[in-house]
C-alpha cells in the first residue's frame, strides 16, 4: 500500500489507473479505524480493481464546542490494518492541503432538507462539512464507486443526495454496520466509554429494536419514540432524539409509509453515540 500526502502524486497514480481501464471504489474515513471501516475497504475490494482510503479529520464538520484536537488519532495501526485488508492507496493530507485557504475563504457544498434535521440540528454546519470534504475528496480520487457505513445513515442519505443533485458519475455503496455482541453499534466515539458506560450503551440499539418491533402493529409513531426516549433515558443515557422517518427523505414518517428508518442519537457520557435500524412495514 502507497501512503500518499500530495495531491499531484495522487492523481498521476489514478491518472495510470485510468489509462489501464481500471474500475476504482474510494473508502473516506477520519481514521481510528475500527472493523466498522474494514468491513468498507473489504466490500470496495470485491467492487473494484483498486481501492483508495483517506484518512482526514476533517475539521470543517466539527462544531465549535466538538474538540477535534482530541479526536483519536492512530495513523500506525491504521496503516496496518489497511494493508492487511489489501487497500492499494492511503490519502493523508493536510488540513493546509485540503483548505489552503483556510475554512473561511472554503467554497461549500450544501445539501438542503436531508441535512438539516437529526444530525444536522443537533450539529449545526455538520453536513455541510462532510459534503464539501467529500465532494472535494471525489474530486480528486474521482472514484467509480464509494463505500459509507450505514451506522451514520443520514450522512449516506445526504451524499446520495450530493451526487444525485450534483450528476456526479460515482456509485454510493451503503455497508451495513458492525456491531459488537451486546448490540452497540462500533463506533471511533466507543473509545470514549468507560467500562460502566459500555455496559449501559446498548440500550440505544436495543430500544430501537423494541420501537420497530412496536411499530409493526401501532402506528402511533410519535408516542411511542417519546416511550423509547424514556427507556434509553431510564438505563442512564440521555436521549438526543429518536424518531420514525421515510427511509429516504427522513421526513417524519406518516401512516402510509411502508419503507421506514428508525433514527437516535443519546449522549452516554462523554460519548455522543448514533444508531439507526431499517424498517419495512408490512
Ligand atoms: O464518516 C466519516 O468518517 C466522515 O464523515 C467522512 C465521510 C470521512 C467525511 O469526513
Amino acid at each position: 500500500m502507497q501512503t500518499i500526502e500530495q495531491i499531484s502524486i495522487l492523481r498521476s497514480e489514478i491518472k495510470l489507473w485510468r489509462q489501464q481501464g481500471l474500475k476504482i471504489a474510494f473508502v473516506p474515513t477520519m481514521g481510528n479505524l475500527h472493523q466498522g471501516h474494514i468491513a468498507l475497504v473489504e466490500k470496495a475490494m470485491l467492487l473494484a480493481d483498486k481501492v483508495v482510503a483517506s484518512i482526514f479529520v476533517n475539521p470543517m464538520q466539527f462544531g465549535i464546542n466538538e474538540d477535534i484536537d482530541n479526536y483519536p488519532r492512530t495513523m500506525a495501526a491504521d496503516q496496518e490494518k489497511l494493508v492487511a485488508a489489501g487497500c492499494d492507496i492511503l490519502f493523508t493530507p493536510t488540513p493546509a492541503i485540503i483548505y489552503p485557504k483556510g475554512l473561511e475563504n472554503q467554497s461549500y457544498v450544501e445539501v438542503p432538507n436531508v441535512s438539516h434535521s437529526y444530525c444536522g440540528e443537533s450539529r449545526p454546519g455538520h453536513f455541510r462539512g462532510v459534503t464539501t470534504v467529500v465532494c472535494k475528496l471525489f474530486n480528486l480520487v474521482q472514484p467509480d464507486i464509494a463505500c459509507f457505513g450505514l451506522k451514520d445513515y443520514q450522512q449516506v442519505q445526504v451524499i446520495q443526495t450530493m451526487v444525485d443533485d450534483l450528476s456526479m458519475p460515482i456509485e454510493i455503496v451503503p455497508v451495513a454496520t458492525v456491531r459488537e455482541p451486546s448490540g452497540l453499534a462500533l463506533s471511533s466515539r466507543n473509545n470514549y466509554l468507560s467500562i460502566e458506560e459500555k455496559k449501559i450503551a446498548p440500550a440505544l440499539s436495543q430500544n430501537i429494536q423494541w420501537l420497530a418491533k412496536e411499530i409493526q402493529h401501532n402506528n402511533d409513531f410519535i408516542g411511542l419514540a417519546k416511550k423509547a426516549a424514556g427507556y434509553i433515558d431510564n438505563a442512564g443515557m440521555k436521549t438526543d432524539y429518536i424518531h420514525i422517518c421515510h427511509a429516504r427523505t427522513l421526513q417524519p414518517a406518516s401512516e402510509d409509509d411502508k419503507e421506514l428508518v428508525i433514527l437516535a442519537a443519546a449522549h452516554c457520557g462523554k460519548a455522543r453515540l448514533i444508531d439507526n435500524l431499517q424498517v419495512q412495514l408490512t
